[in-house]
């Protein structure tokens, strides 16, 4: 069965007014997959609405053969990790929500991916060279309220993204796409109303990419 793992970690609500820009994206894209026939399944898990708790041993970073002689972790965290490793790498594709928070990641999903950037379990490490992920589609869908172009002050300012990139693309061997939105704030803040145009334009593309992507990618998988 091909299944989708869909994420999503906006604290902003998937309806409505102030509505979620990347919950929206990605609700496309999983309905997209979903429609691809009976057999395409989507595990969901809402980092918002069932926050993982924080990553609070430094031995859990490691393989369990990797870990410090005597090391042992707390086994209720420890299971939680197991547990969101193994829907990790039983998914065909994994989808991200990941919004603009401060310049970063939202806060439960860097403690999830705390949790799955694992050396010697997703990641290769010098005896240990398995990468079972690779090759995998992972697809970031990111909202912000601002933009970031090249050649503006703020170019270099998106520290959201590259780490998704880094640990999922370049530790884990994934295959990452990212679908931006920007320029959200456009629509709720009247000192940036100036950016509504290039707002919308910018979500109904995003909305266009996510149906193309699951398209493709749920052929891909079948
Ligand atoms: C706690 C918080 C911090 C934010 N920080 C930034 C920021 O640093 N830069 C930015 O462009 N937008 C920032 N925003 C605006 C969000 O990126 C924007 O509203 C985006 O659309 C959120 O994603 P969503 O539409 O999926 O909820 C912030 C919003 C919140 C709630």
């Amino acid at each position: 069965m091909p299944r989708l793992l869909h994420l999503d970690s906006s604290i902003g609500p998937a309806t409505g007014p102030g509505r979620s820009r990347s919950r929206e994206v990605t609700a496309a894209f999983a309905r997209t997959w979903a429609e691809a026939g009976p057999d395409h399944e989507v595990v969901r898990r809402d980092l918002v609405a069932s926050p993982l708790p924080h990553l609070l041993d430094p031995d859990l970073h490691w393989a369990p053969a990797l870990r410090p002689e005597g090391s042992s972790p707390d086994p209720a965290a420890e299971a939680v990790q197991e547990e969101v490793l193994a829907e990790l790498l039983a998914a065909d594709v994994v989808l991200i929500g990941a919004p603009m928070y401060n310049y970063s990641l939202p806060s439960t999903l860097k403690t999830w991916v705390d949790h799955i950037h694992v050396p010697g379990t997703t990641t290769p490490f010098p005896g240990h060279e398995a990468q079972p992920l690779r090759g995998r589609p992972a697809v970031v869908v990111t909202s912000r309220g601002g933009t970031y172009d090249p050649g503006t002050p703020t170019e270099t300012w998106d520290h959201a993204v590259p780490p998704l990139q880094i640990v999922l693309g370049d530790a884990l061997g994934m295959d990452v796409s990212v679908i931006t939105t920007s320029a959200t704030l456009s629509e709720s803040v009247p000192a940036l109303a100036d950016g509504a145009e290039r707002a919308a334009a910018e979500l109904a593309r995003a909305h266009e990419q996510a149906v193309a992507t699951a398209r493709q990618l749920a052929a891909l998988v079948r």
